[in-house]
């Protein structure tokens, strides 16, 4: 398994994806996380990530002695080779300009790590098409090191140190358009820290089936089913583990997609014949939600009302020990850089589905090691429709977040099925995979319209439809105009009480995704 140690980069769960591609475990430290822990998780190599700080400062991160001490490779990107080349005494000059972007590199001197590995060769130097981001660089190379390859602008743009099995790259050998990138990272982590590709989708199932059973023996578990991934793939793999010791509670808020509530029952219930108790608590979040307008005071409610109705759900299963949840790696990352105060902004959403306190439940939570790509690999591996496993993410407030102000019941059916045409449509035109996040949102404002000779007065629907990798930032989706005309035809057509469409081009920022 591989160690990568995290100096702030942001992309450095990039690079625990791409190893875990590979076929190898691999999991993400910060830096500063002490010898302990990094004895204890015996790497066969360590990755040390780039970072946003400079080497030249006095308090910069440091790469932990430790890490030397060990005798594995260890591979240095950014600004982890800038920290290796430091610590050995090499120089690193700051500097004002920064690079980023394209660039080709020249492998001087190839040794194990590029060995075979070119682009393109010209006058008999192999050349590279590598992504760099870097102000700082490496001028002095350490004793013991070698150059491995250059670019203009960073005549040391790759270092290595073969008889201790140490390497330094300036550019990101994790990011796609570094095109070798994968096979860089695979000669690092098969070959020279001689790890073997196992860790794969059939693994991790049959991994975490044993270890669900280990921990859980004879136990009820209760899982929250929401209809969204995460949860879905814990059923489906609990339910594989331990069968009818599973049962699932599936609240129906009110608050869901057009006819969820049927399609969960649909696939878990009917299909996989999971054992799910379905509880239909419309009234009571529609009620508790009555007169409120305020965004964050309706995320409060609906997530207490949740608890509650979760709570009483329970209570009918006193033979329950354990409480199933669908937290996944970047959760566990997020949650820890939170508490070390060095992740940069956190979004803290109130989710429905958290877990009431005092339940007095053991937590089981078999995903908590992985990413949402294996989380959808294990999903399709054990069954589930890929409609269901692709799906975009949906808030836990659900339509309450989606419907502006007050949350009204009749609202609720018309924006389902706006919801339900835009998405449906979406998928027809081959669209919906190539937009991250896409939904219709309800504008309780009336509009002026005319229909047949008849003018109406009536309500408006938002379409939203964004592009984004990490949901911080996004931009809104260049959605073809006849596609949006015959989509909003149809709304106004379908949808009772609508009158108007309109699409939202906003990015975010300074918009968010949500319009609450
Ligand atoms: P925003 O609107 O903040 O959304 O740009 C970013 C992503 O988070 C989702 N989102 C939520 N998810 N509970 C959730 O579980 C919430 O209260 C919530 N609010 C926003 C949103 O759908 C988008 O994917």
């Amino acid at each position: 398994r591989i160690l990568i140690l995290d100096f702030g980069s942001q992309y450095t769960q990039l690079i625990a994806r791409r190893v875990r591609e590979i076929g190898v475990y691999s999991e993400i430290m910060p830096f500063d996380v002490g010898d302990e822990a990094i004895r204890d998780f015996a790497a066969s190599g360590i990755i040390c990530s780039g970072g946003p700080e400079s080497v030249a400062l006095e308090e910069s991160p440091r790469i932990p002695p430790l890490v030397f001490d060990l005798g594995v490779p260890v591979l240095g990107i950014c600004y982890g080779m800038q920290a290796m080349a430091a610590h050995f005494g090499g120089a690193v000059s700051p500097s004002d300009e920064k690079e980023f972007g394209y660039a080709e590199v020249a492998l001087a001197e190839p040794g194990r790590l590029f060995e075979g590995i070119e682009d393109r060769v010209e006058d008999g130097q192999g050349l590279l098409e590598v992504w760099m981001s870097h102000g700082d660089k490496v001028t002095g190379l350490p004793e013991g090191f070698v150059t491995t390859c250059t670019t203009t602008s960073a005549p040391i743009a790759g270092m290595a140190n073969e008889d201790q099995r140490l390497y330094g790259l300036q550019f990101h050998p994790e990011v796609t358009h570094t095109s070798q990138g994968r096979r860089i990272l695979e000669r690092f982590v098969l070959d020279i820290s001689g790890c073997d590709a196992t860790w794969t989708t059939e693994a991790i199932i049959d991994d975490q089936i044993a270890r669900v059973r280990e921990q859980v023996g004879k136990d009820t578990v209760l899982l929250g089913l929401s209809g969204g991934v995460d949860s879905s793939v814990v059923a489906a793999l609990l339910h594989q583990a331990i069968g009818d010791q599973l049962l699932c509670i599936f609240v129906d808020t009110g608050l869901l997609r057009y006819q969820e509530g049927d399609e969960v029952m649909a696939i878990f219930a009917e299909h996989l014949g999971v054992r799910v108790e379905r509880v239909d608590a419309r009234d009571q979040f529609m009620n508790a939600l009555a007169g409120v307008s305020d965004p964050e005071e309706k995320r409060k409610i609906i997530g207490r009302e949740f608890i509650k109705v979760f709570d009483a759900a329970a209570k009918g299963h006193q033979e329950a020990g354990w409480l199933a949840q669908g937290t996944i790696y970047p959760d566990v990352i997020e949650s820890a850089g939170a508490k070390t105060g060095k992740a940069k902004v956190i979004k803290s959403h109130h989710n429905v589905g958290g877990l009431p306190e005092d339940m007095n439940l053991k937590l089981v939570e078999p995903l908590r090691e992985l990413f949402k790509d294996e989380v959808r690999k294990i999903g399709i591996e054990l069954g589930l429709p890929k409609s269901l496993v692709m799906r975009h993410p949906f808030p836990g407030p659900g339509l309450g977040v989606r419907i502006l102000g007050e949350v009204k019941p009749e609202y609720v059916e018309p924006l389902q099925k706006a919801d339900h045409i835009f998405i449906s449509e979406l998928r027809s035109a081959g669209l919906y995979d190539k937009v991250s996040q896409a939904f219709a949102v309800f504008l309780p404002v009336k509009s002026v319209g005319v229909v047949g000779d008849a003018r109406r007065y009536e309500y408006v629907i938002a379409l939203r439809a964004v592009e984004t990798i990490d949901f911080m930032t996004a931009r809104w989706a260049y959605l073809d105009h006849d596609f949006l005309d015959h989509v909003s035809r149809r709304i106004i057509n379908e949808c009772d009480g609508v009158s108007r469409v309109v699409y939202d081009i906003s990015g975010k920022p300074p918009a968010t995704i949500e319009w609450e």
